[in-house]
Formats: structure tokens, C-alpha cells, sequence
């Protein structure tokens, strides 16, 4: 763990804490973002970053250091644990003082990092188990206003129930559905559909659609898969990608649904609601964006390898 209340990064798991007055313990004024490790390189750690600081941005958190420096200590933390295969997360947060609503009596912002190998954190379940696709759950958890799920907050409250609830309906995932009647996206993950060609000669079908980040948190994968779906309209998989507004009964009658996210990355729905979606088997573009997503943390252009000593 890096902490810059100590001042440097921690080994002793018992001293890996945060203070109790930290303002993004007792009130939530915190953000955080996470990377993956993979074989020993941090993949997309600049775009999660970013991310991050967006959000802190929004959540008027001024980092305690500079960008550069922020991105030193999580690649320090990183080859400190010796993780060749997990995650790291990191947390920007108007730090401790005391416990008043507003920051103004808090010392000054603090920045923290830990390492989680793999395994050792509860993702929405590994690329194994889900390959064959999970059944999802519309969540009547009410979901954020758009302002707070642009936000990466430490607030994820309806997230954590919303998952819940998908684990207490014997589902595996849960799905957003907006004030609009539009998909907005689950508790961590985007969500990305294949549209079906319309009976009697209407639309072709085979637009691959990700709910605009407008109203929902703006995934680095989503992002991904939209900058490499040219690849898939030369396969020939797609006509083409783009982000959209999509009616939920429209997506209902999609020929494929997938949850997007950084800890699989690709989880193919083959359920929604108990019906199929598509024809209630795991699609071929969820499968060809499996493959090419995984094939970027292993040789794509964005990893840093991480300067194990
Ligand atoms: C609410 C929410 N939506 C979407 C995502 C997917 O984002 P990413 O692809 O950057 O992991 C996440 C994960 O951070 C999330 O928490």
C-alpha cells in the first residue's frame, strides 16, 4: 500500500490503514480508479488516471501532488508488492481533520494505493466462469443522477446493492434501466449491444451500441472497444459502433448484450429478465471483442512495464 499520510509505501499489511476522520471515510468525499496488472505491466494506467482526476476534478479534490508524481508512486507501489498478475487502486480524498460535512478543517488532500493480486478480489467473477455468459437482472436499486455516476466516488452504495440484488435473484449480473426507459449500465461495468436485423426488410442490424457516457461513468473499455471496432466491421462482425441512447425495449430485442469492464473484460449476457437475449447463447462479436481486448493487456501499445527489482 502507498499512503501519503506515512509518506511512502507500506509492506506490513497490519499497518496498511486509513485515518478515521479521513474525510472520504466518514462523509464519502473521495475518488478512486483502478488498473490492472497483467504479466507484469500496467495496462491502461493513463486513461484510468485521467479518469481519476476528472472525478476528482468534479468532486472539488485537489490532488496532493502533481500528475506525474501520482503516476510514479502507483508504478513504485506496483513493483514494491512483486504482483505480476492483479489490480491496483488508488484513492484521491480531501484527507483527514476533522469531522465536520465540508473539508475546510481537513489538513490537506491524501492520495492511497494498494495492490490486489489476482484472486484475491471479489471482481463480478473471472473470464472462466463467465464465458459462457451470465443471466442479468433489471436492478430496481435507483440508480445515480448522471452528475455522480460521471463520478468515480467512493459512494457506491447503490452499486454494492444493485449487485446484491443480481446475487439475491440467482442472476450474476445487474443492469441500469434510466428515468427515460434508456440502458444505462451496471453497478461496474458498461453495458454494449448488437443490434438485431428488424423482420420484414427494416433496419439491417449489426450496430454495435454502448449507452452514451453522458449518463453513466465513461468505462475505459467501453472507450477501448469503440476505438478498435473498425476491426471488427473489417471481419465483418459489425456495420459499425457508435454511442448511442437505446430504448430498452429495443435492447430487449437485441441480438447480443455484453458487460464491458476493466477486471474481465468482456462478460457476454445470455439473460436478461428471463428471457434470451439473441438466441440465449454467447455471440460472436462478444467473443472476437474477448479475444482482442486480450490480446491489448497482453501486447497492446498501452502498458507500462512495471520495474520489478
Ligand atoms: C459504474 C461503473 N460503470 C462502468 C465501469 C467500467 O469502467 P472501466 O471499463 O474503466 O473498468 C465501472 C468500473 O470502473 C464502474 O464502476
Amino acid at each position: 500500500m502507498y499512503s501519503s499520510v506515512v509518506g511512502g509505501i507500506i509492506l506490513d499489511p497490519s499497518m496498511m490503514v486509513i485515518p478515521i476522520d479521513d474525510h472520504m471515510v466518514h462523509r464519502g468525499h473521495g475518488v478512486f480508479d483502478t488498473a490492472t496488472i497483467s504479466d507484469g505491466y500496467l495496462y491502461e494506467l493513463d486513461p484510468h488516471l485521467d479518469r481519476l482526476l476528472a472525478s476528482a476534478s468534479k468532486a472539488k479534490i485537489h490532488p496532493p501532488f502533481p500528475r506525474e508524481t501520482l503516476r510514479d508512486v502507483l508504478i513504485q507501489t506496483a513493483a514494491a508488492s512483486r504482483c505480476k498478475d492483479g489490480s491496483i487502486k488508488y484513492w484521491l480524498s480531501s484527507g483527514p481533520g476533522d469531522f465536520h460535512l465540508t473539508p475546510k478543517g481537513c489538513t490537506g488532500p491524501t492520495f492511497y494505493a494498494v495492490v490486489i493480486p489476482a484472486g484475491a478480489a471479489a471482481t463480478p467473477g473471472s473470464h472462466c466462469q463467465h464465458i459462457g455468459g451470465v443471466r442479468a437482472i433489471t436492478s430496481t436499486v435507483p440508480m445515480k443522477h448522471p452528475f455522480f455516476a460521471g463520478i468515480k466516488s467512493v459512494g457506491y452504495l447503490a452499486n454494492a446493492l444493485a449487485a446484491m440484488e443480481a446475487e439475491a435473484r440467482g442472476a450474476q449480473a445487474s443492469v441500469w434501466v434510466d428515468a427515460d426507459g434508456c440502458v444505462a449500465e451496471g453497478p461496474t461495468m458498461n453495458v454494449a449491444l448488437v443490434t438485431a436485423a428488424e423482420e420484414g426488410g427494416g433496419l439491417p442490424g449489426g450496430e454495435l451500441l454502448v449507452p452514451a457516457f453522458d449518463r453513466v461513468l465513461g468505462g475505459c473499455t467501453a472507450k477501448k472497444v469503440l476505438a478498435l471496432a473498425p476491426r471488427l466491421v473489417e471481419a465483418g462482425l459489425v456495420r459499425g459502433a457508435r454511442e448511442a441512447r437505446v430504448p430498452a425495449d429495443e435492447a430487449r430485442r437485441c441480438a447480443e448484450m455484453m458487460l464491458l469492464g476493466s477486471s474481465l473484460p468482456v462478460m457476454p449476457v445470455v439473460e436478461w429478465d428471463g428471457k434470451p437475449v439473441g438466441d440465449g447463447r454467447v455471440g460472436k462479436v462478444a467473443l472476437a471483442l474477448s479475444e482482442m481486448l486480450r490480446d491489448e493487456m497482453k501486447s497492446g501499445s498501452d502498458r507500462i512495464p512495471v520495474p520489478y527489482s
